[in-house]
This record gives C-alpha cells, structure tokens and sequence, in this order.
C-alpha cells in the first residue's frame, strides 16, 4: 500500500542553484526560499558550505541564512562534506546539515576529492559534533541508479554506503539518481535490496529527471514505501560533477502527483509555481516543470 503521507524536500535554492555560471544575488536566493516556506514547504535545503573553488555559486550561503525569514516549525538546511563545512555551518546558525557520499569510486573522487572510504570516515567527526550541538544529519548516496564514470552501480553498492551512514548517525538517508537514468523497475529493486540494509522509513528518493522518468521513479518508490522525496522548484539544476545531467525532478510535478493520490503535503501548487516562475525569470530560464507551464499557461 501507498503512504498516507508524504514529506518533500525542497532543495532548489541548493541542488537547484549550485550548477548556475551567472551570479545570483543574495536577495534573489533569499527570496527564493521565502517564497517556497510562503507556498507551505516544510523543508529547504538553503545552500553548502563547500569549497567555494569547487562550487563557487554556493559561496554566499552564510548571508542566504542571515537574511531568510525563519518560518516555525521549517527546517532550513545545508551541506557540509567535512569539519570545515560543518564549522561554518554552525556559525551560520544552521540547524540541520547534509553529508554527501557516493557509491561509485569515480564519482566520489570527481565530486569530493577522495574515495568512498575517506569520505565515511570525514563525516564521523561531523556527525558526532553534529549531535553535540542537537543538530540533525541526513545522508545522500549519489549514483544510485548508474555513474557518469563507472555506468552501472550495483544496489548493493548503494545499500553498503547507506547503511554505514545510517550508522553513523544520519537519521535518514537520501538516494540520488544523480545523472537521471534511472527507470520504474531498477527503482523497484534499489529500495527492495537497500531496504534489506536500512528501514524503508529512513530512505528518500532523490531523482533527477534527465531522461525523463523521476515522478514514474517517484511513483515506482511509494510502491515501495518510500514516503519523502526530494525535488526542486520548476525543476532546477544539475550536478556540477555530472555532466548532462539535468535538474531534478519538478516541486510542482512532483506534487502534482501526490494531489491525484490524495497524499497530504500541505503544499500550495499556485503559490509554488508562482515561486518557480519568478526565479526563471531571474536566471532567464524556461521553466522546467511541466505542471507549472501548464498551469501558467491556464
Ligand atoms: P579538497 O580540495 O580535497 O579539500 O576539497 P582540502 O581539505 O584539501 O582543502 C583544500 C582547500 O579547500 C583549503 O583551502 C580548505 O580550507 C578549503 P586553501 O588552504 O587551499 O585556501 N576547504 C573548504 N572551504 C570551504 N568550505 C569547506 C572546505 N573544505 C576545504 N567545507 C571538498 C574537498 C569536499 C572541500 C571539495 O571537494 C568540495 O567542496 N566539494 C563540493 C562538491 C559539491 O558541493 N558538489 C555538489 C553537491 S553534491 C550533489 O549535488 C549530489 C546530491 O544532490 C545528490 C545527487 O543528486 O546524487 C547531494
Ligand atoms: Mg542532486
């Protein structure tokens, strides 16, 4: 059976923004972010503290966080691949961050540096003063459905780097289809096998949509029981490490999906796609949700 509720994660203003050449004014992200609160999402990853030599669009995070409106009960979060990113996080008053892993070789080195191994073990320190400070981990395993480097990953590949970082302390684990080739049926199988190694109620789905398939993958997850998904706003991005790859799948779509299977988000579908129009116009960039075009179009 389907979950009765859903929880989505909006990660346009971070996954969304991180991969735009042209400069984007604080304003305009911190705009973002309250419109998407505005329209009732519950969650927002806000930006990264990384390297600002590797991701330079990511660079003004602290400022992002100094001038959005905190909404109760919203978690605002951000990536930190290590000590330093978490340190600067916390200055930031960040309440909530993201470690980021691979479970392919390439892809680890191509986008952090190191292999999987080393990653694992940067992010042990982060985790324990994470929960030093009360502050909450979720964990991202990229490459789940196939590597830009290596081109198919084994699930059970995915299903060991998940469950050492659900060990470590993360309190759920996000799988990315990063490069967006995933279909229905190896969705099926990647949750059936990492679903063996940690509980399905502490797994997400993280797809981008390059070929097309993320809200069947999405819907392809709730058969698995899988009940928190993450998305970005008229569906923005693409990994700078990935290339071709192209944004993840749409908020708007996403939702979309979820009010025709009468799962709860809490989420208002006219006030988003507004929130995605006006950040296009910004980038001067077509809007990449099907769902908001046509509801635009109306
Ligand atoms: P490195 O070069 O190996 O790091 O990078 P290092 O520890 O050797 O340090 C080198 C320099 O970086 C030093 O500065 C450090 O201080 C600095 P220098 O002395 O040369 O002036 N440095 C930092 N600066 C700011 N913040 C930090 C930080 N750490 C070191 N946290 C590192 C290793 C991980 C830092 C680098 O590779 C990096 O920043 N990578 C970020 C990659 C990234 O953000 N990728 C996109 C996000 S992941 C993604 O999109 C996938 C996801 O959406 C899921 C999916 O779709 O699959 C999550
Ligand atoms: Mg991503």
């Amino acid at each position: 059976t389907i979950p009765k509720k859903v929880r989505l994660v909006e990660v346009g203003p971070r996954d969304g923004l991180q991969n735009e050449k042209q400069p984007i004014s604080v304003a305009d992200k911190v705009r973002l972010v309250d419109d998407l609160t505005a329209a009732g999402l519950g969650y927002v990853e806000v930006g990264s503290f990384v390297s600002p030599k590797w991701v330079p669009q990511m660079a003004g995070s602290a400022e992002v966080f100094a001038q959005i409106q905190r909404k109760p009960g919203v978690t605002y979060a951000a990536l930190a691949p290590n000590m330093k990113g978490f340190e600067a996080a916390l200055e930031a008053g960040v309440k909530e961050v993201a470690v980021f892993a691979a479970a392919s070789e390439a892809f680890s080195q191509k986008n952090i540096n190191c292999s999987i191994a080393e990653s694992l073990a940067r992010f042990v320190p982060v985790v324990e003063a994470a929960r030093a400070q009360g502050i909450s981990v979720r964990g991202y395993v990229s490459c789940v459905l196939g590597c830009p480097y290596e081109g198919e990953v084994p699930a059970e590949q995915v299903a060991a780097v998940a469950a050492e970082l659900f060990a470590m302390g993360c309190y759920e684990v996000s799988l990315g289809d990063t490069i967006g080739t995933g279909n229905a049926g190896a969705t099926r199988h990647l949750f059936e096998v990492v679903g063996a190694q940690v509980p399905r109620d502490k797994l997400a789905g993280h797809f981008h949509d390059t070929y097309g398939q993320a809200v069947a993958n999405i819907y392809a997850s709730l058969l698995e029981g899988i009940s928190v998904f993450d998305s970005s706003v008229a569906g923005l991005g693409g990994c700078p490490y990935a290339k071709g790859a192209t944004g993840n799948v749409a908020t708007e779509d996403v939702l979309y999906l979820m009010n025709g299977l009468g799962i709860e988000t809490g989420i208002d579908l006219d006030k988003l796609a507004a929130a995605g129009q006006r950040i296009c116009a910004v980038l001067g960039k077509d809007n990449g949700s099907r769902v908001a075009r046509a509801i635009l179009a109306r």
